[in-house]
């Protein structure tokens, strides 16, 4: 892309302080952007702003903010004259969002129309949003293509998400100057290389691999693997898990790609290659020479027995593709947690 419109560029992350926003402000960093963080730390921690410092050698801009909250974040962009925004602001956990639905879509609704109403105001035309895989629901076949319609989401966070990118659309069209950038992430996984950032999840992790890494490390008995009887080769569900700087990597282009068009396009960013859970917990136990005690349960509601992304059109128009394997994601993840056991709380 034009560099001269590159060096000037201005992203504002919020919810830039959390596990994909922190490892997407390295990466446009480390790749001459300015950043500006706005969170409210509900799912992350101040300190990954200073880790985030200490890799790049960057400063950063920083604010302890509501991204629901109009006045603050028309005061952020009163205050730094914003180019893009990439909007990770979310809750995300999808048993939680069955058991308190409103607060889901409250806040994740909320986040959207603020920022696309304080964008409107400030004339900023670029935004990237975080959706999600979830969106194509239990329809679709596999592989994912974003031709596809969207399908029947199984709980309210996957609602919050289809409904995000129809507001979104919506706004595109409406508004001739406004670029609007879906990326539909697979299952991100692993670390900066550097161990200093990484998931940090509160409370018993939802997800396979931060269970996984704190069996490793001591803080959780076994991991419980949800259902051995699904029709896939051994069992066990299969997902698309890409590295988390190859995701962050993504970001990078959508930021140029936004930046030069108009209109909202959607891509998926995952691998292509999809592994069941049996899978990710041999490839852990191998690439680190760690066991791993695991056991057999029920099903857990709503989980699909496999889907993966076919990431085509990311590759042939945003001329992006992964680099990292499994076994990459796997150390680098080690690496992480086994640094900081306690995650950024045992700083
Ligand atoms: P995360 O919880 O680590 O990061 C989200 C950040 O947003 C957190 O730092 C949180 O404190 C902040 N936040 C939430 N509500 C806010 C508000 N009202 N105001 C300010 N800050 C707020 O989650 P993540 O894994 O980094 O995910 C980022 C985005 O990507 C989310 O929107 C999530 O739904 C989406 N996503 C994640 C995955 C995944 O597997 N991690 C998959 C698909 C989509
Ligand atoms: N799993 C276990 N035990 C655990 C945790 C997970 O067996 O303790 C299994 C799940 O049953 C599933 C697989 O590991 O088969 C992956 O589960 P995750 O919770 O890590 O990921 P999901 O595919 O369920 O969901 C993730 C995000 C969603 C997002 C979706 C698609 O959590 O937000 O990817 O992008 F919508």
């Amino acid at each position: 892309m034009n560099k001269e419109i590159k060096r000037s560029m201005n992203i504002l992350l919020a919810g830039g302080a959390g596990y994909i926003g922190s490892h997407t402000a390295v990466e446009l960093l480390n790749n001459g952007y300015d950043v500006v963080i706005a969170d409210n730390y509900s799912n992350s921690d101040p300190e990954a702003i200073e880790r985030i410092k200490k890799i790049t050698g960057k400063d950063i801009i920083s604010y302890e903010e509501d991204i629901t909250d109009k006045t603050a974040v028309s005061e952020i962009f009163g205050n730094n004259k914003i180019d893009v925004v990439i909007h990770f602001a979310g809750l995300k956990a999808v048993g939680e969002s069955v058991k308190i639905p409103v607060a889901y879509y409250r806040n994740n609704i909320d986040t959207t129309l603020t920022l696309l109403e304080c964008m409107a105001e400030y004339g900023c035309h670029n935004i990237v949003f975080s959706s999600s895989a979830t969106v194509y629901g239990e329809e679709n076949d596999i592989p994912y293509v974003e031709t596809m319609k969207k399908g029947t989401c199984s709980n309210p966070y996957g609602w919050t998400k289809s409904m995000m990118e129809q507001i979104l659309s919506d706004a595109s069209t409406a508004d001739e100057e406004l670029s609007v950038v879906l990326l539909r992430y697979f299952n991100p996984i692993g670390a900066h290389e550097s161990g200093l950032i990484g998931e940090d999840p509160q409370g018993i992790p939802n997800n396979l691999m931060p269970y996984i890494s704190q069996v490793a490390v001591g803080r959780r008995d076994h991991l419980t693997i949800f259902g051995n009887d699904y029709k896939t080769k051994d069992g066990t569900c299969r997902r698309d898990y890409i590295h988390i700087m190859d995701l962050a990597g993504g970001h990078v282009k959508a930021v140029e790609y936004a930046a030069e068009h108009k209109g909202t396009e959607i891509f998926n960013l995952g691998t292509g290659t999809p592994y069941s859970v049996l899978e990710i917990v041999n490839a852990f136990e191998k690439a680190n020479g760690i066991k791993i005690k695991y056991e057999f349960g029920e099903r857990r509601s709503g989980d699909l027995p496999e889907f993966w992304a076919d990431s085509c059109k990311a590759e042939k128009i945003l001329g992006w593709k992964t680099s990292r394997s499994l076994e990459d994601m796997c150390k680098d993840t080690w690496n992480w947690q086994r640094n900081n056991p306690n995650g950024y709380r045992g700083k």
